[in-house]
């Protein structure tokens, strides 16, 4: 299979905008009440959802983006095995991914990964891992043996 990623139809983005709605309804969230939902679909079109999972410990929280990715590698996914990313919450407009996720993404995802950012009011953007984390510290940043 080729490593390009094939751009999203806007039906398969909005497929992906539901899953993500649906798996927003699992969040975790007694501190902020603040739900939000990740679709991740692997290039064998299964689709991981993840919630964000709050914790007394306010910075041990996990967003729903690094949920989902955790989830996949859990599952025995690797870099490489991902065809899209889709995010929602409710936002004033596409919601946008914290500093930590967009490193996890951009790492776990690849830089050409498409990621559909949305909200409740059917807003959305399209938009890549790269894009969203230009010069991503990297595995080529580690010094080799
Ligand atoms: N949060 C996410 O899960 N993803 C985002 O893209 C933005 C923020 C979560 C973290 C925390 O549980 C709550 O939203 C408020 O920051």
């Amino acid at each position: 299979m080729s490593d390009a990623h094939v751009p999203l139809t806007s039906e398969n983005a909005q497929t992906l905008l539901d899953e993500a709605l649906v798996a927003r309804t699992k969040a975790y969230v007694p501190y902020s009440r603040f739900q939000v939902g990740a679709a991740l679909q692997t290039r064998d079109g299964t689709i991981y959802h993840g919630c964000n999972v709050e914790n007394a410990s306010f910075g041990l929280t996990n967003c729903a983006e690094r949920t989902a990715f955790f989830r996949a590698i859990a599952d025995g996914h690797r870099p490489g095995d991902f065809a899209a990313l889709a995010v929602v919450g409710d936002t004033r407009g596409p919601i946008a991914p914290c500093g930590a996720c967009r490193q996890v993404i951009s790492e776990l995802g690849g830089v050409d990964l498409p990621v559909i950012l949305g909200n409740l009011g059917g807003e959305f953007m399209a938009t890549t891992a790269g894009e969203l984390l230009p010069g991503a510290f990297d595995q080529q940043d580690l010094p080799r043996d």
